[in-house]
């Protein structure tokens, strides 16, 4: 069964990304609507979440460390730790990343990679006691992949935390349930700054669609907005 996806993201009323670009307020600060997000992290408790790529390699800067041949590994999947209970997932299907571990934050690590992944990677990764995932298809199955996370690592919620790319990747394939968003009183404002999700030159329309559950005021003027998703037929 597809794990259920709440994808949370801090952001302005303007779907900007970065509250260090963002436009002063008397209300609160950039660390106080961050704060305010990691509550809302905790509160939903969660014990998966998932980014894609480009944010990853913000958090994980390890570079490429190969393990010596022979490379023995398992090309459909590993679990690096049995008994993992809480969980940072990884997408990435061009295999760009590197970790010095297998924990985030406390999490254990599982990356979600394209099929013509090299072994040396995948042994790269089992080294460093992450584990993976490996897609079937040649071309990168999203669903697939998610539903084996369900299948393989027990994951039966997981909190989406961007990026952009990622988030419209996820929406588009009609997978994410909830929206959360923790809206901060700022602008950014900035011509071409990214969003809160993006999907192609078409973006979303005709491919899902939102309908509000709540509404909440939290402190430093920022509100807490869930939407559910539904995707027409
Ligand atoms: N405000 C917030 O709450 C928040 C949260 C998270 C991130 N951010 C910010 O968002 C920015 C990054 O966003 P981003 O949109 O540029 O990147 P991203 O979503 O983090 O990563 C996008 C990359 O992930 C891979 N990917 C993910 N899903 C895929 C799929 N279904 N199919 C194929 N490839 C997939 C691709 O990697 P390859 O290109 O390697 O193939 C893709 O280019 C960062 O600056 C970060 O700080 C903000």
């Amino acid at each position: 069964m597809k794990p259920y996806i709440i994808c949370l993201m801090i952001t302005s009323p303007d779907g900007g990304l970065h509250p260090s670009k963002w436009t002063k307020s008397p209300d609160g600060t950039a660390s106080d609507w961050s704060s305010l997000y990691e509550n809302t992290h905790k509160e939903l408790g969660v014990n998966a979440w998932m980014v894609g790529r480009v944010t990853m390699a913000e958090i994980s800067k390890a570079a490429s460390h190969p393990p010596e041949r022979p490379f023995n590994v398992d090309r459909t999947h590993h679990l690096a730790n049995p008994d993992a209970s809480s969980f940072a997932i990884a997408v990435d299907p061009s295999a760009k990343l590197h970790f010095d571990g297998g924990e985030i934050y406390g999490d254990h690590v599982v990356v979600l990679l394209g099929a013509d992944v090299a072994d040396s990677h995948l042994a790269e990764l089992k080294a460093d006691g992450v584990s993976y995932l490996v897609s079937e298809e040649s071309n990168f199955d999203i669903a697939a992949m998610v539903t084996a996370l369900g299948a393989r690592f027990g994951v039966k919620r997981i909190l989406l935390e961007g990026g952009s790319a990622t988030n419209g990747y996820l929406m588009a394939s009609g997978l994410v349930d909830e929206l959360s968003f923790v809206v901060a009183p700022a602008l950014d404002a900035r011509k071409g700054a990214d969003r809160v999700v993006e999907y192609g030159q078409d973006g979303l329309a005709g491919k899902a669609e939102l309908s509000l559950i709540s509404c909440h005021q939290l402190e430093f003027g920022a509100v807490h907005l869930r939407y559910a998703v539904h995707y027409p037929s």
